[in-house]
């Protein structure tokens, strides 16, 4: 008989939180892709209602297993991790049900008229163990999220991107323009499960991460001066190797107000520009698999794709 691990549910103290961050490493190295992604990693020492943190450990108190689940938007969404050395004895099956039971607590505690939210599970890269252990579980795929990617050798020279006419680009003040930023992003990610909700805490944590430059960070305005109506935010991991250095096109939204002239196009050809001018060898970004309009500007943008992330959802027959 298979005995599946004890599991922790609480708070993570610093040396919990490095163990599951050495887990994840440990866990990406031997599968090619990262398990957890970087909103669940920037929480791992967040204590809050709508955030949960469980831990499997092995016999000798090793951390072997790590799940997160945020009720904080309008699905739970859960991140879960089992460390290769340590697979196929329903460690995993044990962190799902923990996150399924999770999923069914109100946001806050004790908050009147709140229900439990359905469970989503992320699958970065989509594996064959993730996709076998989703189906072993019942769960259908929800939402797919590309990474596509481009060389940038050939990228236009800098100066070249242009804003359309009665627009004008600027960079970024950190600070100064964070309150725009967050109302900008939630008209532009309204729909948007999990970047419409960002507030000016999370912008600040990112701005405070070794990879932030605010010279990699846009932001439209009309030329008459007002609003701004579009940004454009790159993201460039340091320490890459010479030869095989990533930009990320971190995120680019656009007010619905201002969409139609052209700023999306604009502002990816602003985003090839810069990171070919910063040394960057290739550049990349992430879209839904259902955004057709941003998927038809990359495309355009010699944009292809090169993995793909699944989010997972209980098969509704097993819903209870
Ligand atoms: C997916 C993952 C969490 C599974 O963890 P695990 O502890 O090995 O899973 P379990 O032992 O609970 O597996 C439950 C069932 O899923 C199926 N399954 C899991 N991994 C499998 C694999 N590699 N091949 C075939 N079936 C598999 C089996 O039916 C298994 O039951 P069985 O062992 O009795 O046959 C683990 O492989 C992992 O961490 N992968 C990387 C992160 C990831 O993809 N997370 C998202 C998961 S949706």
């Amino acid at each position: 008989m298979r005995i599946a691990p004890p599991l922790q549910i609480g708070p993570l103290d610093p040396d919990a939180q490095d163990a599951v961050r050495r887990l994840a490493a440990e866990t990406a190295d031997h599968d090619g892709v990262a398990p957890l992604s970087e909103q669940p990693l920037l929480h791992l020492g967040t204590d809050a209602d709508w955030l949960t943190h469980v831990v499997a450990h092995d016999k000798h108190g090793g951390t072997i297993g790590y799940a997160q689940v945020d009720r904080g938007g309008d699905v739970a969404g859960a991140e879960l991790v089992v460390h290769p050395d340590h697979r196929r004895r329903h460690t995993g099956s044990m962190l799902l049900r923990t996150a399924e039971r999770d999923a069914r607590l109100p946001a806050v505690s004790g908050a009147p008229g709140q229900r439990g939210k359905p469970l989503r599970v992320w699958a970065h890269g989509d594996l064959p163990p993730a996709r076998a252990f989703a189906a072993a579980r019942g769960y259908d795929v929800a939402r797919e999220l590309l990474f596509l990617a481009r060389p940038l050798a050939g990228a236009a020279p800098s100066g070249t991107a242009q804003a359309p006419d009665g627009f004008t680009v600027r960079g970024f003040r950190p600070g100064e323009d964070d309150d725009a930023w967050v109302a900008l992003n939630a008209r532009a990610f309204a729909d948007h499960p999990e970047q419409g909700r960002l507030t000016a805490d999370d912008l600040r944590a990112r701005a405070a991460e070794p990879w932030f430059d605010a010279a990699g960070f846009f932001l439209v305005e009309p030329a008459g001066g007002g609003a701004p109506v579009a940004y454009l935010w790159t993201k460039v991991e340091p320490g890459q190797p010479d030869g095989a250095r990533d930009g990320e096109v971190y995120a680019v939204g656009v007010d619905p107000a201002a969409q139609g002239h052209g700023l999306g196009r604009a502002l990816t050809a602003v985003a090839l520009e810069h990171l070919a001018a910063v040394g960057c060898d290739r550049a990349v970004l992430y879209v839904d698999g259902d955004n057709t309009a941003a998927r038809a500007t990359y495309d355009r943008a010699g944009f292809t794709t090169a993995a793909r992330d699944v989010q997972y959802a209980p098969a509704p027959a097993t819903m209870s």
